[in-house]
Order: C-alpha cells, then structure tokens, then sequence
C-alpha cells in the first residue's frame, strides 16, 4: 500500500528551491483560519469567493474546513499590465451571486502591492454588500503600495518569489501540494510541450 501511494505521487519540479510553507503546515493554519472564520461568520451566511486563478486551491481547503454549509463563489480578473501602478483589473468573469445586502469574504493567495485587491474591493463596495473582508493565505506586506482591508492573513512572507498551493510561474506549478521558492533559472517544460519537443526531435 505504502508503495503503491509512493509511485503515485509526483516528483517534486526542478525549480523547486526550498519548500517554504509544507503540506502539513499550510493544512493546520487553513484548519485555524477556518475556525476564526467560522466563529465570526456563523449565522451571517456569507458569500466566500475566490479569487481565480491563484486562489482556487486555498479557497478549496478553507470551505471544506467551514463549520456552515457554504458553495464557494468566484471572479478572475485580468490586469492591465503587470507594471501599472493603479491596478486598474477588468472582471472577466463575475460572481455568480448578487452581493447586495450580504456578507462577501473574498478569498486570495497572495497580497503584494495591493493595487489589484485595492481597485477591485472598490467595485465590489458599489454592489453595497452588507461587508466585505479578505481573507489570504500569504501576504507580502513589503511591497505594498494601497490599502486594503485584510481581516485574515495565513502567513506573512518577504520578497521571494513562490510557486505551488495555487501560485504560479508563467501558469507551471500551481498543483505543487506545498509553497517553495523557486530557481528561476530552471525552468521545465510543461507535459504537453515535452511531448512536442520529442515529437520534433524525431523528425
Ligand atoms: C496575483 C495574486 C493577486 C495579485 C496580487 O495574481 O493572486 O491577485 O497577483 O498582486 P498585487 O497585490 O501586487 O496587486 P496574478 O495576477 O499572478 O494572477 P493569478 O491569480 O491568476 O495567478
């Protein structure tokens, strides 16, 4: 059993430097801030809505750890380019509920600037929700440049950059069970590029 469970199980990337956050670690601080936020939610029927893409993993785990029945919500956005400093995002896909009048928890991996969660609380609040918080699993306090209103925070992290439980580089690593640091330098190819690059060295 044990092996069949080892070979099972993927081999840690390359580009993995040093494992920051492990599986155990990130389970135990998701179970303690679901626990806070399900004293402080209970009966209020909250809209808990995840942030897409980064976010889907962390927001997974933490419902699954709510002490109320709750269907989690989500938004992606899309930045107008990485360098902008007002953080202006389109929603390129909206929550499915209406948030007038309710309780919203939105849910993120990672808090850096703030510019993206400080521009979209801003249309979020013109819905007139009952209240709005955020809740996120890291946060890189450092770096940041607007104010935004974090209730929850799992871990604080410094300037380095992270991969795995969501984050990711160029969209490879966001399957990894734990949050590493990453050698920029080691790059893999995706399974699917690796297929091509043997295609074309068999021509
Ligand atoms: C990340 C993260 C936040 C944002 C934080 O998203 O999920 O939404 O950056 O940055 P800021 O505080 O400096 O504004 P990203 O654009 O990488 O998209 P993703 O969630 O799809 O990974």
């Amino acid at each position: 059993m044990i092996f069949f469970s080892r070979i099972n199980r993927k081999s840690t990337p390359a580009a993995v430097k040093k494992v920051v956050f492990d599986e155990m670690t990130i389970s135990s601080r998701v179970e303690e801030l679901a626990s806070e936020i399900s004293r402080d939610y209970q009966g209020r029927d909250p809209i808990v809505a995840g942030i897409l893409q980064g976010a889907l993993v962390f927001t997974r785990d933490l419902v699954k750890n709510l002490s109320f029945p709750v269907s989690p919500d989500f938004i992606r956005i899309s930045r107008y380019g990485r360098q902008s400093r007002t953080g202006e995002v389109e929603i390129v896909k909206d929550l499915q509920e209406d948030i007038q009048g309710r309780h919203v928890l939105l849910i993120e991996d990672i808090v850096d600037t703030g510019l993206t969660l400080n521009y979209l609380v801003r249309i979020l609040l013109e819905r007139n929700p009952a209240s709005l918080a955020i809740c996120t699993l890291l946060d890189r306090t450092e770096l940041r440049l607007a104010e935004v209103p974090i209730k929850y925070v799992g871990f604080n992290v410094n300037d380095e950059f992270l991969i795995g439980y969501g984050l990711d580089y160029r969209e490879y690593y966001r399957d990894l069970p734990f949050v590493a640091t990453m050698n920029l330098e080691v790059v893999e190819p995706r399974t699917a590029d690796r297929r091509q690059q043997t295609t074309d060295n068999r021509q």
